[in-house]
C-alpha cells in the first residue's frame, strides 16, 4: 500500500493540477482529453508496466536495473533518467515553490479580507521577479524534499506519501463538491467532456502524449525505482492499473473544478489562457474570494493541495537521482541526498531567478527564440528528455527483454483477468514506440514545441 501510495504520489503533481487544465484549454476541450484519455490507456499504461516489471525484476535502481535487464549499454538510458530527474527537479521546485507562496498568501487573505483593489497580476508578476523570495520559496520547497528522502523509501517517502494523498483526495473532494454547485459547472462538464475533433490539431495529438509521459512520471526511470519496492505478491497489472486510473482522475477532477470556477464569471473565458502559471497563480485567486463558494476556506486549502501534490513528485525525482549515487557508486543515503540536493538546488536557483530578478537568466538566444533559464530546462525536458528516455525504455522492454522475462513479472496468479499478455508485448513493441518517435520527429523535423 505504501508503494503503491508513493507511486501515485509521484504521477499526481504540478502536471495534473497546473498543466493538464491549461493544455485541455488551449486545445479546445473535450476531443483533446479523448485522445489523452487513449495515450494514457494504450501508451502510458504499457510503459508503466514495463517500468514497474524492470524494477521489480532487478531490484535495482535505473542505471543498474535496464543494464541487468538489456544489457550493459542500456546503462546509458538509466543515466539518460538520472539526467532527467536533475533536470525536472531544478524548475519543477520552482513553481512548487509560487504554490507554497500563494497558500501563505491566501490564508493571510481568509484571515484579514481580500483586498478589492488588488490586481492579481501584478501581485504575480512581483512574485516571481523578486529574487529574494523567489531564492527563499524554492529553497523551502527543496529543502522540505532533501528532508523526506534523507529517511528513505520506508522512512521518509512512503510515511509521507500514506499521511499527505489521502489528505489531497478529500481536499479535492471539498474542492470538487463546491464547484459542481456552481453556474458554470454545466459548461465547463461540456467542455471537458465533449467532443469537438474540428478543433483539433495533429500536434494536440501529440502534445497529450508527450503529457502523458510527464504526469504518469515515465520515460526518466522514477518507475523502475519504485518498481523495486513492490512485493513479490502484487500484480504489477493491478499497481499500474491503479497507479494511471488515480492520476487520470485526479486531472480530470481539477480540471473539472478550474473550469467550473471560470465558467462562472462571464468574460472570464476570454481572459484566461495565455499561460498555465496565469490561470492557477492570476485567476484563481480572484475566484476564490469573489465567485466559490466557502472560498477563503477552500482557496488556502487549495494551494495547500498544490504544494502537497508537488512534494510528493520532487521526492520522486530527487529519489531517481539519489538512488544513482547509493547502488552505482556506493555513497552512504545522507552524504547522495544531501550532495544531490545542494547540486541540483543551485540550477534551481537559476530557474527561479529567470523571471525577470536576474535578466540575464531571463532571455538569452537558445532553441532558435529566447528564452530563460526555466522554459529552456523545461523544454529539454519535455521535448527531449522523456520521449528519448520513454523510447528508449519502451523498445529495450518490447525488444530487448525475452518474453519469459517480461511474463514472469506481468503474469502470475495474482494478475487480474482483464490483462492479456500478448496485447501488452504488442503494443510494448509496436504502438508504443512509434508513437513516441512520433514526438520526436516532429520536435526534429518540424520544430514543434511541447513544454
Ligand atoms: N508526474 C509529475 C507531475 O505530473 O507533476 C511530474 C514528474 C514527477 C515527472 C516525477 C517525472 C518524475 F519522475
Amino acid at each position: 500500500m505504501g508503494f503503491i501510495l508513493a507511486a501515485t504520489g509521484s504521477a499526481i503533481g504540478l502536471g495534473n493540477l497546473w498543466k493538464f487544465p491549461f493544455i485541455t484549454w488551449e486545445n479546445g476541450g473535450g476531443a483533446f482529453v479523448l485522445i489523452y484519455l487513449m495515450c494514457i490507456v494504450g501508451v502510458g499504461l504499457p510503459i508503466m508496466m514495463a517500468e514497474l516489471l524492470i524494477g521489480r525484476k532487478t531490484q535495482k535502481s535505473p542505471v543498474g536495473a535496464l543494464k541487468e535487464a538489456m544489457g550493459p549499454w542500456w546503462g546509458w538510458v538509466g543515466a539518460w533518467g538520472v539526467m532527467a530527474g536533475f533536470i525536472i527537479l531544478s524548475y519543477y521546485s520552482v513553481v512548487a515553490g509560487w504554490s507554497l507562496f500563494y497558500f501563505v498568501k491566501t490564508v493571510g487573505w481568509s484571515l484579514g479580507g481580500f483586498p478589492a483593489d488588488l490586481q492579481t497580476g501584478e501581485l504575480f508578476t512581483d512574485v516571481i521577479g523578486n529574487g529574494g523570495l523567489q531564492f527563499l520559496l524554492s529553497g523551502l520547497f527543496m529543502a522540505a524534499t532533501v528532508g523526506i528522502v534523507y529517511f528513505g523509501v520506508h522512512g521518509g517517502i512512503e510515511r509521507v506519501a500514506r499521511i499527505f494523498l489521502p489528505i489531497l483526495f478529500v481536499i479535492l473532494l471539498l474542492l470538487l463538491a463546491s464547484a459542481l454547485t456552481m453556474e458554470g459547472a454545466g459548461e465547463a462538464l461540456a467542455f471537458i467532456f465533449r467532443p469537438n475533433f474540428s478543433e483539433l490539431e495533429p500536434r494536440s495529438v501529440l502534445e497529450a502524449l508527450g503529457h502523458s509521459f510527464f504526469t504518469l512520471s515515465l520515460g526518466m526511470g522514477a518507475m523502475i525505482t519504485y518498481g523495486s519496492y513492490v512485493a513479490r505478491n502484487r500484480s504489477i497489472v493491478s499497481a499500474a492499473g491503479t497507479i494511471v486510473l488515480l492520476d487520470t482522475v485526479i486531472a480530470l477532477f481539477a480540471t473539472i473544478i478550474m473550469f467550473s470556477v471560470i465558467f462562472t464569471v462571464p468574460g472570464m473565458s476570454e481572459q484566461v489562457g495565455r499561460s498555465a502559471a496565469g490561470m492557477l497563480f492570476i485567476s484563481l485567486p480572484e475566484l476564490f474570494y469573489n465567485v466559490v463558494p466557502f472560498g477563503a476556506v477552500l482557496g488556502p486549502l487549495f494551494y495547500v493541495l498544490v504544494a502537497l501534490a508537488a512534494l510528493t513528485s520532487t521526492i520522486s525525482l530527487l529519489e531517481v537521482v539519489v538512488s544513482y549515487f547509493i547502488d552505482e557508486r556506493n555513497m552512504p543515503r545522507p552524504k547522495a541526498t544531501l550532495l544531490s540536493g545542494a547540486a541540483i538546488f543551485v540550477f534551481t536557483v537559476l530557474s527561479a531567478l529567470s523571471f525577470g530578478a536576474l535578466p540575464a537568466l531571463s532571455n538569452f538566444e537558445i532553441f532558435e527564440g529566447k528564452a530563460g533559464v526555466f522554459s529552456t530546462l523545461d523544454h529539454f525536458a519535455s521535448n527531449w528528455a522523456l520521449p528519448l528516455g520513454g523510447l528508449l525504455i519502451t523498445l529495450g522492454a518490447g525488444w530487448f527483454m525475452t518474453r519469459e522475462a517480461t511474463e514472469g513479472e506481468l503474469v502470475d496468479e495474482t494478475t487480474p483477468r482483464w490483462f492479456r499478455y500478448g496485447a501488452w508485448r504488442f503494443f510494448m513493441r509496436y504502438v508504443a514506440p512509434v508513437a513516441v518517435a512520433a514526438i520526436l520527429i516532429a520536435v526534429i523535423f518540424f520544430g514543434m514545441d511541447f513544454s
